[in-house]
């Protein structure tokens, strides 16, 4: 793998008539990939939570392929997501997601435990599922068996007998919302007080629609796969458009194999 951006001495010079260039780069260490991707250090006030995405597309956008994001996604890509996962404090994810792609708990990885402990963290983030209608197997691993319990975040008006089932399961059931669904921002907010500064959602693109249009994102780990798909797949954020585009800048790109391992964090001025 190789830094496109910042260029650094490291950069590689492409070979001439390379489509994809030269310097095909080295395997990075877990420890080069979780500091390239190190969330912010904390200001004078604390720590304030701090929102990153993490999500996969093609070349024409598909966020999936068949259903699942397996096809479209690489094995460098798996060790992103796995150092994504484990620089977190907790994994937000929509219920269609966890029910699609048969979520189980973050594991402990032995590679990031002295990390963890370092940065304050439990051995493994926890899993947030965001959802209104609590349809979910709850004697799946997910909630019976994780390291640090499940999180269900969900509306004030969810069915009793579901946040019941739930929290029987072991999943801790957090309100987030005053209707039926959750308000990202709250859920942010939420997550913070249960001291969840470390944020990282995994979408998929409904919730990841939302938690844009709420301008609550502040950061965006998209990997470009040098796919094209056409068909109907979703693209990586759905629903409503927001009314005037929200900018963002680019802070790194690595890449291997012609995949974009891609970073941008949002512009708070205005454009
Ligand atoms: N390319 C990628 O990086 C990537 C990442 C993730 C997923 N995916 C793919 O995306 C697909 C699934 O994504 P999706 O967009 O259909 O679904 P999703 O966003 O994962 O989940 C949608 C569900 O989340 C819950 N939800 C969303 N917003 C909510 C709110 N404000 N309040 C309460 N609950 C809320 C609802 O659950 P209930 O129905 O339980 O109420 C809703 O049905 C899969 O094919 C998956 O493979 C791709």
């Amino acid at each position: 793998m190789r830094r496109l951006f910042p260029v650094t001495d490291e950069t590689a010079v492409p070979a001439p008539g390379g489509a994809s260039g030269g310097g095909a780069g080295r395997e990075w260490s877990l420890e080069e990939l979780a500091a390239a991707y190190a969330y912010p250090e904390p200001g004078p006030g604390g720590p304030a939570p701090w929102l990153r995405a993490n999500m996969v597309s093609t070349l024409d956008g598909a966020a999936q392929h068949d259903g699942r994001s397996q096809p479209i996604s690489s094995a460098t890509d798996m060790r992103i997501f796995g150092t994504l996962r484990a620089l977190a404090d907790v994994v937000v994810v929509g219920a269609e997601t966890v029910r699609r792609e048969g979520y189980r708990p973050a594991r402990a990885r032995e590679d990031f435990a002295a990390m963890r402990e370092a940065a304050g963290q439990g051995p493994a983030p926890a899993i947030a599922v965001v959802t209104a209608g609590l349809d979910l197997d709850f004697s799946l691993p997910l909630f019976t068996s994780p390291l640090v319990p499940t999180l269900i975040l969900t509306g004030a008006s969810a069915a009793p007998d579901r946040v019941a089932a739930a929290e029987r399961a072991g999943a801790r059931v957090v309100i987030a919302g005053d209707g039926i669904g959750v308000d990202p921002a709250r859920a942010v907010r939420a997550l913070a007080d249960l001291g969840h500064t470390r944020l990282l959602t995994e979408g998929g693109p409904r919730l990841l629609g939302q938690i844009v249009a709420a301008g609550v994102l502040d950061e965006l780990c998209l990997t470009v796969a040098p796919m094209l798909t056409a068909g109907e797949a979703q693209r990586i954020a759905g629903g409503p458009a927001v009314t005037v585009p929200h900018r963002f800048g680019l802070v790194s790109m690595l890449e291997e194999d012609g995949f974009l391992f891609t970073r941008y964090g949002r512009k708070r001025q205005a454009y």
